[in-house]
């Protein structure tokens, strides 16, 4: 990794972590444009912000961080040390986990494909906590722990098909993942638990579900709570007592990209008591799980890119910047409106100014928000894209030959990391075969 000393940090900075535009200028000279940089400050509060919100819980509370968000190797090494959880959905993300030292005790995995050959390699790997969302998925992941010789943790993903505001919902009417409360058949809950409940070396765990992303209105979580709680009850009545020991509510803590969004606390207020209710007619002091990967990545990041261009028609100004939706693909995907700031900033004569990207598509244009600032924007100065970091370096592609950018982070000690390198060319053109000999020859 590459050392940079830091530009100094003022106090007030550290306390609140904003880049200064002088900070951002020195490492746009220094690494080019576009780059991503991310605050650790940044990502090590947002842990605490979801912890405390969830002090009142009278049971155990864990955060779990989803890797898909953002899987940088220091991103996952920041949480690894913050001692949380780990929201896994492939073994390759498990592999990225352990190499970053995290232990795969403290996942939870939660397939989407359910193969028998993912749940042998990831329980050989050490993971005992797992999501189940089929029945075909159960009976192969029955087959691999007898294989490897494991007992497991088993949850059920439910789908409490409750109305969800959203950007991405994840809960619909006969939705993709999770199986229904209400099914009688071998893809609804009751059989699920049952066949858990019955097979050896098969320890029952809880209850996950996953209502979507960027979730604006918290009333979907108490509504699927109320629902998996009726569903607990009657179940126990069918089957006999059994124990709760985990609910896992999933993701979807709302990032506030241009509009007000409920704050973790705000989301637990209106659920603790709803919580605390459930353990008291439950019987059991379970384990809240909390998954995130936008809210704890999100804010910690921006990207900077250069404009390269304006033009001007009457009242309108395009702004053409030297990054797109390669490096910003979420934005375009959902319309993301991320807040963005010309710096230095200016004030702006034109009613309508559109910041497009470098590539040739007409849907290269960034979604801007109310509180995004493009005055003043010229060629040569920099734009600052903010709260990037989830679901973006992810994303990236190299569309029209663009090599993947620097991600560099500002550390807690105020020091600059390369936490990614940046591609050239050169290699762009060898990991696309370019090295691959004449097939004729
Ligand atoms: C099962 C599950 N948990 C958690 C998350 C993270 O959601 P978010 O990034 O909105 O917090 C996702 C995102 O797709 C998910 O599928």
């Amino acid at each position: 990794m590459v050392e940079t000393r830091a530009q100094p940090v003022s106090k007030s900075r550290q306390a609140l972590p904003r880049f200064s535009d002088q900070e951002l200028y020195y490492l746009a000279e220094k690494f080019g444009t576009p780059y991503y940089l991310i605050d650790e400050a940044t990502l090590r509060k947002n842990v605490s912000e979801i912890e405390q919100a969830f002090q009142e819980f009278k049971g155990h509370f864990r955060v779990a961080y989803s890797v898909k968000a953002n899987f940088n190797p220091t991103v996952i090494k920041t949480f690894v040390s913050e001692g949380i959880m780990f929201d896994l959905t492939s073994s390759n993300e498990l592999y990225f986990l352990i190499r970053c030292g995290g232990s795969p005790a403290n996942v939870i995995y939660t397939s989407i494909t359910e193969t028998m050959a993912e749940y042998e390699t990831i329980l050989k790997l050490g993971v005992h906590k797992v999501v189940v969302s089929s029945y075909n998925g159960l009976l192969n992941l029955i087959e691999a722990a007898g294989r490897v010789g494991e007992e497991v943790d088993v949850l059920v993903r439910v789908n409490p098909e409750v109305h969800v505001k959203a950007e991405l919902r994840g809960s619909i009417r006969h939705g993709k993942f999770g199986v229904q409360l209400d099914s009688p058949n071998e893809d609804g809950a009751i059989f699920l638990v049952k066949r858990i409940l019955s097979t050896p070396g098969m320890n029952f765990d809880g209850f996950h579900f996953h209502l979507g992303s960027q979730i604006e209105d918290p009333m979907c979580y108490a509504d699927a709570l109320e629902k998996l709680e009726s569903f607990i009850l009657g179940a126990r009545r069918e089957l006999g007592s059994f124990p709760v020991n985990t609910i896992d509510i999933g993701g979807g803590l709302p990032v506030s990209y241009g509009k007000n969004v409920p704050a973790p606390k705000e989301l637990s207020a209106s659920l603790l008591e709803r919580l605390n209710s459930i353990i008291q007619s439950l019987g059991d002091r379970f384990t809240l799980i909390v998954e995130s990967g936008r809210y704890l990545s999100a804010e910690s990041m921006v990207m900077v890119s250069r404009i390269v261009n304006v033009k001007k028609f009457g009242d309108f100004k395009y702004v053409y910047v030297d990054s797109g939706y390669h490096t910003l693909l979420d934005a375009a995907l959902l319309k993301h409106e991320y807040p963005v700031e010309v710096i230095p900033g200016g004030s702006s004569t034109y009613p309508k100014t559109a910041l497009v990207g470098r590539l040739c598509d007409p849907l290269d244009i960034f979604p801007t928000s109310s509180r995004s600032k493009l005055g003043g924007a010229e060629a040569g100065k920099l734009v600052v894209f903010k709260d990037v970091g989830a679901y973006s370096i992810v994303l990236n592609t190299p569309f029209h030959c663009q090599p993947k950018p620097y991600v560099l982070m500002r550390s807690t000690v105020g020091n600059y990391v390369v936490v990614r390198k940046g591609q050239d060319v050169e290699e762009l053109f060898n990991e696309e075969g370019g090295s691959v000999l004449n097939v004729n020859s």
